[in-house]
C-alpha cells in the first residue's frame, strides 16, 4: 500500500495514543470554516477528470468503461452508487464501487490488477489517481438520489452482519472498536469531530458524502481510504484494498444510512 504518512504523522500518533475521545466543549468554531470552505469545494474539478477517464478507450486493451456494468446494465451510472454495495453474479460477489471499479479495470481494460491497487489511494498533494478520479464521478452521477441499498441475496446479507460485527468488536493493540469512537453524539479527538455513526443522521451524512475532497491532503478520498484510515488509527494490520471486511463494513453503514440523499463530492477537512 502506497505509504500516506509523512512527518506529521509520528506526532498524531503520540496525540491519538494519548486522546481518548472526549466530550466536546459548547459550539464548534471549526463548522464556521468548514462550512465556508464547503461552498468552494475544489472536489468539482476530479468530477471533469473522471467523467473523461471513463469514456477514454484505455489500458493494454485499449477499452473504455462504458460496457462497465456497476448493477443496471452496462455504462448505466445513473442511481447506480446509491445501491451498492451489492451481489455481482458473475464474479460471485457483493461488491462495493472501487471493487467494482477494479474488476472492470482488469477485465474490460486489460490493467493488472496489482498496479490499479498500488495507485488506488494517492499520496497527499499529489494530482491524485485515476480510481479516486472515477469513483467520485461515477458517484456523482447519483447526486439528488438516495441511499437504497438492499439486502435480499443472502450473501449481501451476509456480508452487512459481518460488517455490523467488525463495527462493534473491539480489537488489535488498543482494544479500539469502532463504536468507541463513533457510537456516541459529540464525541472528539484532538480537534476532529468524531461522527456518530449509530444515529440515523451521523450515518446519513457520512454515507453521502463520499468520495470527498480532503482539505488535509488536496485530493479526494474515497470510502476505502476512510476505512483504511481508521484502521490504521486503531493499529490494526493494514486494511487491505477492495478486502471484503472492507466491503463488509461499507455495506453495514450504507444499509444503516438508507434513505441518505447523495450529495458529493462531500468536503472534508
Ligand atoms: C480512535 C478513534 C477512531 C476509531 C476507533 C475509528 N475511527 Fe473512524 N474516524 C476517526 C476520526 C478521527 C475520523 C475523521 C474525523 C475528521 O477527519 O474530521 C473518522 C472518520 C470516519 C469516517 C468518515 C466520517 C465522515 O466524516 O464522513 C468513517 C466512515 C469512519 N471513520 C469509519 C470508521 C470505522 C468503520 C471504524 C472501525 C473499523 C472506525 N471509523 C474507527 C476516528 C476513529
Amino acid at each position: 500500500m502506497v505509504k500516506l504518512r509523512g512527518g506529521l504523522a509520528a506526532s498524531a500518533v503520540l496525540c491519538l495514543a494519548a486522546a481518548l475521545p472526549v466530550q466536546a466543549q459548547g459550539s464548534d468554531p471549526l463548522a464556521v470554516g468548514r462550512k465556508m470552505l464547503a461552498e468552494d469545494n475544489p472536489g468539482e474539478l476530479w468530477i471533469e477528470r473522471g467523467k473523461k477517464l471513463f469514456h477514454e478507450k484505455r489500458g493494454p486493451k485499449k477499452a473504455s468503461l462504458e460496457q462497465c456494468d456497476f448493477g443496471l446494465g452496462p455504462g448505466k451510472l445513473e442511481s447506480a452508487s446509491v445501491q451498492l454495495p451489492r451481489y455481482f453474479a458473475d464474479t460471485d460477489k457483493v461488491q462495493d464501487l472501487e471493487s467494482r471499479l477494479l474488476t472492470c479495470m482488469v477485465q474490460l481494460q486489460g490493467f493488472k490488477r496489482e498496479d490499479v491497487i498500488k495507485r488506488a489511494i494517492s499520496p497527499g498533494g499529489s494530482s491524485g489517481s485515476d480510481v479516486e478520479a472515477l469513483a467520485l464521478y461515477i458517484t456523482s452521477r447519483s447526486n439528488g438520489m438516495k441511499m437504497n441499498v438492499s439486502l435480499n441475496h443472502q450473501k449481501e446479507y451476509d456480508m452487512y452482519k459481518a460488517g455490523e460485527y467488525l463495527f462493534h468488536r473491539r480489537a488489535g493493540q488498543t482494544d479500539f472498536s469502532c463504536v468507541q469512537c463513533h457510537g456516541e453524539a459529540n464525541k472528539r479527538i484532538r480537534l476532529q469531530d468524531l461522527i456518530h455513526m449509530t444515529s440515523k443522521e451521523g450515518v446519513q451524512e457520512v454515507v453521502s458524502t463520499w468520495p470527498a475532497y480532503r482539505g488535509a491532503h488536496y485530493v479526494v478520498r474515497t470510502m476505502q481510504w476512510r476505512l483504511y484510515d481508521c484502521f490504521w488509527q486503531m493499529r490494526l494490520p493494514e486494511l487491505a484494498y477492495t478486502s471484503d471486511a472492507s466491503i463488509a463494513l461499507t455495506t453495514y453503514l450504507h444499509y444503516q444510512g438508507n434513505g441518505a440523499v447523495t450529495r458529493v463530492p462531500g468536503f472534508k477537512r
